[in-house]
């Protein structure tokens, strides 16, 4: 392994979010709009440049990969990719493999996702109402996503849900979705919604659900204890003490975590951006394809660009205005 990565703020950078596709079957409204355009197929990396340029990171000191998108299950053989990576699990290199999927293709994948040596997946899930789901995702069907997450927990993966808080949406359905979760031993954790693709001002601010909010209401309903405890993402945790159950926050806008960041997001085409709310991004891809046989332009790329990482992002709703919008959508950095 050569020298691990670190910062210009001393953070080590042990853990790489890979968007394999933009693409998605689903259209969630603050992430997508209805009409999307997509990336030209021959702008992507290659399922074997995709495995040279994580290889490289792990041998940098990455030890955690997220499969992201788009939606990650929807690249053609995808699985070859999966496999791939797990001789860096059995190395010991890799401590995690993993990815965040909307969960309509788990039910074709979850056996063999197993097999690969993926443990836990996050899956984004915002209700569970069926009108409401299909209006949120525009294209999504409930049962499909409820048949993947059946599919998930027989094969043996852990399932972490992710839900976007939606102001007048599914705040009704806080104590449902929780005791769903709950009863299905699943962790959950609720996102703040960033400002993120063209979506109008005005609509991400009508959404905008302060996690301050969501966790007053509820100790409208549980009796709620902090932790101390990370697992090396964004989240803070909460514990509900009549259901011993574990809560997650996210909360880029109420309460910044860029301190301890230790994360960058590699994209479908090779780009590597060092902060998910800021412009600067490194194109790795020139790199890779014109050195077929020796990494070290690649490391080199990649060291560079970690010179550059920001120290946070600025996304902020105060004064009732957006500020740090960013103009990409999340489909394209993989959240
Ligand atoms: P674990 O902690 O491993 O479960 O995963 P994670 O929370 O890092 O991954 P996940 O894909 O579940 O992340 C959930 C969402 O949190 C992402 O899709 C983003 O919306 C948000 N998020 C994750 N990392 C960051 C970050 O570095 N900055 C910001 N602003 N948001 C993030
Ligand atoms: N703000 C917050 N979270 C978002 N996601 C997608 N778009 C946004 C946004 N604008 C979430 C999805 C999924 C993860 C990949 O990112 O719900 O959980
Ligand atoms: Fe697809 Fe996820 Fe974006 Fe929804 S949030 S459109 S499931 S990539």
């Amino acid at each position: 392994m050569t020298a691990p990565l670190i910062d210009p703020f001393a953070r080590a950078i042990t853990y790489l979010r890979v968007s394999v596709t933009d693409r998605c079957d689903f259209r969630c409204v603050y992430c997508m709009s209805e009409n999307m355009t997509f990336l030209p197929k021959k702008d992507l990396l290659t399922l074997e440049e995709l495995d040279r340029m994580c290889t490289t990171f792990v041998n940098m000191g990455v030890e955690k990969l997220r499969i992201t998108g788009g939606e990650p299950l929807v690249r053609r053989n995808i699985m070859s990719f999966f496999n791939s990576m797990t001789r860096h699990l059995n190395s010991g290199a890799l401590k995690e493999l993993t990815l965040t999927t909307n969960g309509s293709q788990l039910h074709r994948f979850a056996d063999d996702l197993y097999a690969a040596g993926v443990r836990r997946v996050n899956i984004s899930l915002d209700t569970l109402d069926d009108e409401k789901f299909a209006k949120v995702t525009r294209w999504g069907r409930l049962k499909q996503v409820l048949n993947g997450i059946d599919a998930a927990q027989k094969a043996g993966l852990r399932i972490k849900i992710n839900a976007v808080a939606l102001k007048g949406f599914n705040e009704p359905e806080l104590p449902k979705i929780t005791e769903w979760c709950a009863e299905r031993d699943m962790d959950l954790t609720w996102i703040e919604v960033m400002p993120m693709g063209d979506i109008g001002n005005e609509d991400r601010l009508d959404q905008y659900w302060s996690l301050k909010d969501v966790r007053a209401e509820y100790e409208n309903h549980y009796s709620v204890t902090d932790l101390a405890e990370r697992t090396g993402g964004p989240a803070r945790y909460v514990r509900l003490e009549e259901t011993s159950q574990k809560v997650g926050f996210i909360t880029p806008l109420s309460h910044n975590f860029c301190e301890s960041c230790n994360r960058v997001r590699l994209t479908c085409t090779g780009e590597l951006y060092m902060c998910l709310g800021q412009e600067d991004m490194a194109d790795l891809r020139g790199a890779l394809r014109d050195h077929p046989d020796t990494e070290q332009p690649l490391e080199n790329a990649i060291r560079t660009a970690i010179t550059l990482k920001p120290k946070g992002h600025d996304f902020d709703y105060s004064r009732q205005a957006v500020d740090g919008r960013m103009s990409r959508h999340m489909s394209h950095t993989g959240g």
